[in-house]
């Protein structure tokens, strides 16, 4: 396929036929080394020298053949994977891909359409996506949501939100420095770092957010909540916003919603959860399901598609239980974008009016395929297998004599120490080095955090490809790492 040849004049091919047929070729190849991979290693190493010729490549001036473009990728790119479509991937909270997502995929380029607003059917789609979200998550009619690239932007729209709330529309205009007495904000010390981002982001200060401590099964100790919240009324300082955690990154765990939500009430400030991969233990099987009890009472609700049910990155959801407000947050639209409502130009609401984005991507085809192939009691059955293997993990930690269980698992998140090493800094060392060389070896991935002063290893089951067999193998080539 020859660029010269087939591209006289714009950047479509002259020959709409071979195109045809070498995009079903890539895409067999593709499914073929997806399939491949899940007996292979679970990641290489990239070497240095492609790092090198990656950093130095200079700008390609002009253009080359396709074939020789995918050669490229096949040598530089596609080995490099990684690891997370790998069933022994256990690493930080990372789907796999499910594979109806992939056909969505490749419509979501070929239609390639813009979902900031107008009348076309991705609108429609990201709607009915929306209000199956709405439904399976207890919120009501008048609720909205809005796809984004994940639960950091979700949560970032959040925040925003809360404080217009509490401050008034007109701070728009004015800005947060203008509005008087800091805002508060409060998490417990489990809360996800994208929290703190946010929250810096949208100019209220880190220094505002209060980290409250958690119980014994890492939920936030409403008694401290409420009374740092009183203190800090007391002082003049402006409780805001409270998130609540359905599943913590380190350790798995939930707050008490419904407890989170009185306290809310009772100090008149917005409840956002962070749901970002818990939120889905809401279709799973008891005694799952009932974690996420109080969920439908947030006043937002930030969570990934990309993470429990496995649709292909990125696709993140915000639902917002005042749509009004939400879209009075948002919306604004100059005069080459004005409403007018007929034609093209109708389809309102548009969905740049719920969010910072005016271009949008249609990553609700990919959401739409997944719950129409598999099913909510398929995803669901898919998100209680995530738990059931968290536990399984754990049992499987318990009988080693190597490895020591931090705590039996909440979700689908489990972390473990090393055995019989007294002295901390060794142990964080040893622990390091183990991970490190887990990973070099290609036989399986976990990653690192830390619980107290201990560096610990942490395996979030997020895979859905992953089976019992894939723990017994990864904890049998830790156990074989650590006896060396
Ligand atoms: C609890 C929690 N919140 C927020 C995030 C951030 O989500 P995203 O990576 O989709 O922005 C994560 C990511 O792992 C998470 O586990």
């Amino acid at each position: 396929m020859n660029g010269e040849a087939t591209q006289p004049a714009g950047l479509d091919p002259g020959d709409w036929q071979e195109i045809e047929c070498r995009l079903a070729e890539f895409a067999a190849e593709e499914v073929r080394e997806l399939q491949r991979s899940l007996s292979g290693p679970v990641w290489r190493e990239p070497p240095p020298e492609l790092i090198r010729a990656l950093a130095e490549e200079p700008v390609p001036r002009d253009g080359e053949d396709l074939d020789a473009v995918i050669e490229r990728y096949r040598e530089q790119i596609r080995p490099w994977r990684n690891g997370n479509t790998h069933p022994r991937f256990f690493g930080w909270v990372q789907g796999g891909g499910n594979l109806a997502s992939v056909f969505a995929d490749l419509a979501i380029s070929l239609l390639n359409p813009n979902v900031g607003g107008r009348e076309h059917g991705a609108v429609h789609v990201e709607r009915e996506v929306i209000r199956w979200c709405c439904e399976l998550f207890g919120f009501p009619a008048a609720a909205s949501g809005i796809l984004t690239t994940g639960t950091s932007a979700a949560t970032h729209l959040a925040i925003q939100l809360a404080a217009f709330r509490h401050l008034g529309l007109n701070y728009k205009k004015r800005g947060f420095f203008e509005a008087g007495p800091p805002l508060r904000c409060y998490c417990s010390s489990e809360g996800h770092s994208s929290i703190i981002k946010a929250i810096e982001a949208c100019g209220i200060g880190s220094d505002h957010l209060v980290v409250v401590p958690v119980d014994d099964r890492h939920r936030i100790r409403i008694d401290r909540l409420r009374q740092v919240m009183e203190q800090d009324r007391a002082q003049g300082l402006r409780p805001f916003l409270v998130i609540a955690n359905a599943g913590t990154v380190n350790t798995g765990a939930f707050d008490d919603l419904h407890a989170i939500r009185r306290v809310c009430d009772e100090m008149s400030c917005w409840m956002h959860v962070d749901g970002a991969f818990g939120a889905w233990l809401r279709i799973a099987d008891a005694p799952w399901k009932e974690l996420t009890e109080g969920i439908e009472t947030a006043d937002s609700l930030a969570f990934d598609f990309h993470k429990l049910i496995s649709v292909t990155y990125e696709c993140g959801g915000l639902l917002v239980r005042d749509g009004d407000f939400h879209q009075r947050v948002y919306s604004i639209r100059p005069d080459y974008l004005a409403p007018h409502g007929e034609a093209l130009a109708g389809g309102e609401p548009w969905f740049c009016d719920f969010g910072l984005e005016l271009s949008r991507s249609f990553r609700a085809l990919k959401v739409w395929f997944s719950f129409r192939h598999y099913g909510i009691e398929g995803l669901g059955r898919s998100v209680t297998h995530a738990c059931e293997l968290a536990r399984y993990l754990a049992a499987r930690i318990e009988i080693s004599e190597y490895l020591e269980l931090c705590q039996p698992p909440i979700s689908s998140i489990v972390t473990f120490g090393l055995a019989g090493i007294e002295d901390l800094e060794a142990h964080n060392w040893r622990i390091e080095q183990l991970s490190a060389a887990l990973q070099r070896s290609g036989k399986a991935v976990f990653s690192l955090t830390r619980q107290g002063d201990r560096r610990v290893l942490r395996a979030s089951m997020t895979n859905h490809r992953s089976r019992e067999q894939d723990i017994d193998a990864a904890v049998a080539a830790l156990e074989e790492l650590a006896t060396r």
